[in-house]
C-alpha cells in the first residue's frame, strides 16, 4: 500500500539510525567475540602457543612440518570468517618447533575477498586474548626493486599502506589498545636483527626492504608500480599491513617476511599469474621453513 511521504521519510530515518546502532554494537562486541574464540582454542590446543605464524600464498608447508600437530579448521572457530583463496587452506595448525609451541595460520583473510579489515584481522584479536605476544607474518609479494628476483626472501623493515583503509577505523576498544598507536618500528628491530643473524648462519640470502600493500585482487599496472617504487617500496602485495597495524595496536611484536614470487608489473615484460605465484612460493618454502625454525628458536 502506498504510504504518505512523511511516513516514508520516518521509515528511512529509522532504518539508517538502526543500522548505525547495530554497527556500534557489532564493533563493541569484537572483544567478547574474540574472547569466545580464544576460550574455544584454549580448550583445543595442547598449550598456549608462544608465537603466531601467518602463512601467505603458497607458503603453507611450514605448518605441516610442526611436531605433535593439532589442526583446527577456521570454520570451527567461533566468529572466524572462512578463507576463500586458492592456495590457502583455511585452518590453524598448532604444534612444536623443538620445545616451542606455535600456532600457524594456513591461509589468511584478505580485504579483496570482501571482508572488512576488522574481520580480516579478527584472528589477531583472538591470538592476543589467547596469550600470544609474538607474530610472524609471511606473504607472497611482487618484487619492485631490480635486486629482488623471484624466489628471494625479503625481511620487511617497514611498510606503506596503500589500501586506502585502516583496520582500526571505527570505535576504539581500549581493552585492545590506544586510539592512535605508534607505527615507528612496527617491524620489531630486535626480531629483524635476529632474523638476519639466523639467515646468515643458515647461508640463506635475506634481502631487506619496504613492503607496500594494495587492495587487489587485480595485480598492479606498470604505471602503478613506477609510482609505488617512487614512494620507496621494494615489494608489493595485498596483505600483511592490516595485520601488522592490528598486532601493534595490541602491543604484539611483529616480524615480517616476504617471499618474492614474481617481478612486479612492468619490471619485466611478462604478465603475472597466480599459479606462478603459488609455484614460486612453494619452491621457496624450504628456505622459508628453515629460516622460520631458526627464528622461532631464537625469539
Ligand atoms: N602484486 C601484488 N601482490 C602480489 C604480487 C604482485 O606482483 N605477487 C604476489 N602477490
Amino acid at each position: 500500500m502506498l504510504r504518505s511521504r512523511h511516513e516514508l521519510i520516518l521509515n528511512w530515518k529509522r532504518f539508517f539510525m538502526e543500522d548505525a546502532r547495530e554497527k556500534d554494537i557489532r564493533e563493541k562486541d569484537t572483544y567478547e567475540k574474540a574472547l569466545e574464540a580464544a576460550r574455544f582454542l584454549r580448550a583445543k590446543l595442547p598449550a598456549i602457543p608462544e608465537a603466531l605464524v601467518v602463512l601467505g600464498s603458497g607458503l603453507g608447508a611450514f605448518a605441516d612440518t610442526l611436531e605433535r600437530r593439532v589442526a583446527v579448521d577456521y570454520r570451527q572457530i567461533p566468529h572466524l570468517p572462512a578463507s576463500t583463496v586458492v592456495g590457502h587452506y583455511g585452518r590453524q595448525v598448532c604444534g612444536y618447533v623443538g620445545d616451542r609451541c606455535v600456532a600457524a595460520m594456513q591461509g589468511r583473510f584478505h580485504f579483496y575477498e570482501g571482508y572488512s579489515l576488522q574481520q580480516a584481522t579478527f584472528y589477531l584479536r583472538v591470538a592476543k586474548l589467547l596469550g600470544i605476544e609474538k607474530v610472524i607474518l609471511t606473504n607472497a609479494a611482487g618484487g619492485i626493486d631490480p635486486t629482488l628476483a623471484p624466489g628471494d626472501l625479503m625481511l620487511i623493515e617497514d611498510h606503506i599502506n596503500l589500501m586506502a583503509a585502516n583496520p582500526l577505523q571505527g570505535l576504539n576498544d581500549e581493552r585492545f589498545g590506544a586510539r592512535f598507536p605508534d607505527l615507528t618500528d612496527a617491524y620489531d628491530p630486535a626480531y629483524r636483527a635476529l632474523a638476519q643473524e639466523a639467515a646468515a648462519q643458515l647461508g640463506i640470502p635475506l634481502k631487506v626492504g619496504v613492503y607496500a600493500a594494495l587492495l587487489g585482487p587485480s595485480y598492479e599496472t606498470p604505471a602503478e608500480i613506477r609510482m609505488i617504487r617512487s614512494f620507496g617500496a621494494h615489494a608489493v602485495g595485498m596483505s600483511t599491513v592490516p595485520e601488522t597495524i592490528v598486532a601493534r595496536h595490541m602491543g604484539m611484536r611483529v616480524l615480517g617476511l616476504s617471499c618474492i614470487t614474481n617481478s612486479a608489473a612492468g619490471v619485466l615484460d611478462q604478465p603475472i599469474n597466480h599459479d606462478e605465484v603459488l609455484e614460486v612460493g612453494q619452491q621457496a618454502a624450504t628456505r622459508l621453513i628453515a629460516l622460520l625454525n631458526a627464528v622461532i628458536a631464537r625469539m
